[in-house]
């Protein structure tokens, strides 16, 4: 979809939404269309129980004394709340009503300018991604049409120059989303690490380390988990350097990457098996957030790692009972195949700090289903030896609307670990099952490296509609991470 931004006008056809804040006068330009219209737009607010609350939309279909085909109202609540999330949203809602139509425009008329317009095509974009490359049939037909969106504005000038890096965290977003929605035949480890080796294109230097580099680096904890499969298992790193001290400490960003978690020997029982596809979340989400900084020329020094396995079933796969020895020397008795992101993210949180010293580090993994008993689909869950880091990738959840909830830690939890034969267990037990994963990684930070944890298991995938995400695959963590290291690592 092309984005252009222009000022605001009723246009000569296509379809018009309009922007409303709640409880506020009409703008010049709801005044110019009820006159047109001889008070139509009027009477279908009075006929209706639009009042402009975040969300709402009344459309009138091919509106007399206009060229239009449909003319829409987009509610974006009062206007004192308006803030960047929810500008996003009406945007994406306002795609939603508009997508049938070949050419769009959205009037944001109502909202004082500065990059507001741009916020707005930011949520129009996001809405629009589709995954639809094997749905060859229905390809013609089904698909939107909207090709080309105007976003109308007073301060056009300012929308055009916020717009690039809003663009490229979009693209960001996409690859992210692309990434996860793949099936596992496709994306595999091998096939991942070219996807991320693309990324050399925006500069960024992307390593790739097979099975026998990282036999070499002793990664058994991390080898452990692909020893099933029929695909070899790869790590993945990728360096951008837009700071100004181009040495100095990145902050990085670790991610899991299970291609297909069947569960391994303890195997997942079958219904829902295939979401296991998006067991890469976390690795997807690292990859689109490099490509977001690279793209947008983020004044930082940033390094994404990615573990990329495929944990299978087989006569070569980790049996439960197992003893595995992570690169930095811990022994791990393995209880169950099926804990494995754990496995993969010992020896790359292990290796990000050998290799790269980084100032920070935030994982995100699709870690467990505990986390989805506790925090639902609303929240990911956040863990952290750092209040520092916590409050920073709080706050910028709060900003982003990708939202996470701070769970405790401590030793208690961690003595759920304790194993009659290893330094630890790779589960612990029933109870506080995301707690115990995440002490499970602590036990793989140095003491005095501020990290961070962030449980996706909830977030990476959805199966309902929201203003700018539609269902499937969420990438999560993207405009999130994005946003603190904007607001946190960046000057
Ligand atoms: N990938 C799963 C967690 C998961 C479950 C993600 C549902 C998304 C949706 C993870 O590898 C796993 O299997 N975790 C186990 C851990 C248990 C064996 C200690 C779980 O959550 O049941
Ligand atoms: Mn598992
Ligand atoms: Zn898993």
């Amino acid at each position: 979809m092309k984005i252009s931004f222009a000022k605001p006008a009723v246009p000569d056809s296509g379809a018009l939404a309009i922007l409303v804040a709640q409880e506020a006068e009409p703008t010049a330009l709801l005044k110019e269309l009820d006159e047109k219209t001889g008070g139509a737009l009027s009477r279908a607010r009075k006929g209706s129980r639009f009042e402009g609350k975040a969300g709402q939309t009344l459309a009138l279909v091919a509106p007399g004394g206009t060229e239009l085909d449909r003319l829409v109202l987009v509610g974006v609540g009062p206007a004192k709340d308006l803030d960047v999330k929810a500008l996003q949203d009406a945007g994406g809602t306002a795609y939603a009503v508009l997508a049938d139509d070949k050419q769009a425009c959205i009037a944001v008329d109502a909202i004082e300018a500065g990059d507001a317009a741009a916020q707005v095509a930011f949520g129009a974009m996001l809405r629009s991604y589709r995954f639809d490359k094997y749905r060859t049939t229905e390809k013609k037909d089904d698909k939107p049409r909207l090709s080309k969106l105007t976003v109308a504005t007073d301060g056009s000038g300012a929308a055009k120059k916020a717009w690039p890096e809003l663009e490229a965290v979009a693209e960001g977003v996409f690859l992210t989303r692309n990434l996860v929605s793949e099936p596992a035949n496709i994306l595999y480890p091998e096939s991942f690490a070219q996807e991320a080796e693309k990324l050399a294109e925006l500069g960024l230097k992307v390593t790739v380390l097979g099975e026998k580099d990282m036999k070499k680096l002793g990664m058994g904890s991390l080898l452990s988990v692909g020893q099933g499969s029929a695909r070899e298992s790869k790590m993945v790193v990728m360096e951008w350097n837009g700071a100004e001290g181009k040495k100095d400490a990145p902050v990085a960003f670790v991610g899991k990457g299970v291609c297909f978690d069947s569960g391994g020997i303890s195997l997942k029982p079958a219904a829902g098996m295939e979401d296991m596809k998006w067991d890469m979340g976390g690795a997807g989400v690292v990859t689109g957030l490099m490509k977001a900084l690279a793209g947008r020329k983020a004044k930082v020094n940033a390094v994404g790692l990615i573990g990329l396995v495929e944990n299978m079933p087989s006569g070569t796969a980790t049996r439960p009972g197992d003893v595995v020895t992570s690169a930095d020397g811990q022994t791990i008795e393995v209880i169950n195949t099926d804990a494995e992101g754990r496995l993969v993210l010992a020896d790359v949180l292990w290796y990000a700090q050998k290799e790269h010293k980084p100032k920070a580090i935030v994982d995100l993994a699709t870690l467990t289903g505990a986390i989805i008993i506790g925090l639902g689909t609303d929240h990911a869950g956040l863990f952290s030896n750092d209040d520092a880091l916590a409050e920073k990738i709080f706050a910028a959840g709060q900003a982003s609307g990708e939202k996470v909830w701070r769970m405790p830690m401590g030793d208690a939890y961690d003595k759920q670990l304790k194993s009659e034969i290893a330094d630890m267990k790779n589960t612990g037990g029933r109870e506080a099952g995301s707690i115990t994963a995440a002490q499970f990684l602590k036990r793989f930070v140095k003491d005095g490296t501020p990290w961070a944890h962030i449980d996706i298991a909830g977030m990476t995938w959805s199966k309902k509609d929201a203003p700018t995400v539609p269902k499937g695959g969420t990438a999560f963590g993207v405009r999130l991470l994005d946003r603190m290291v904007r607001d946190s690592f960046e000057g």
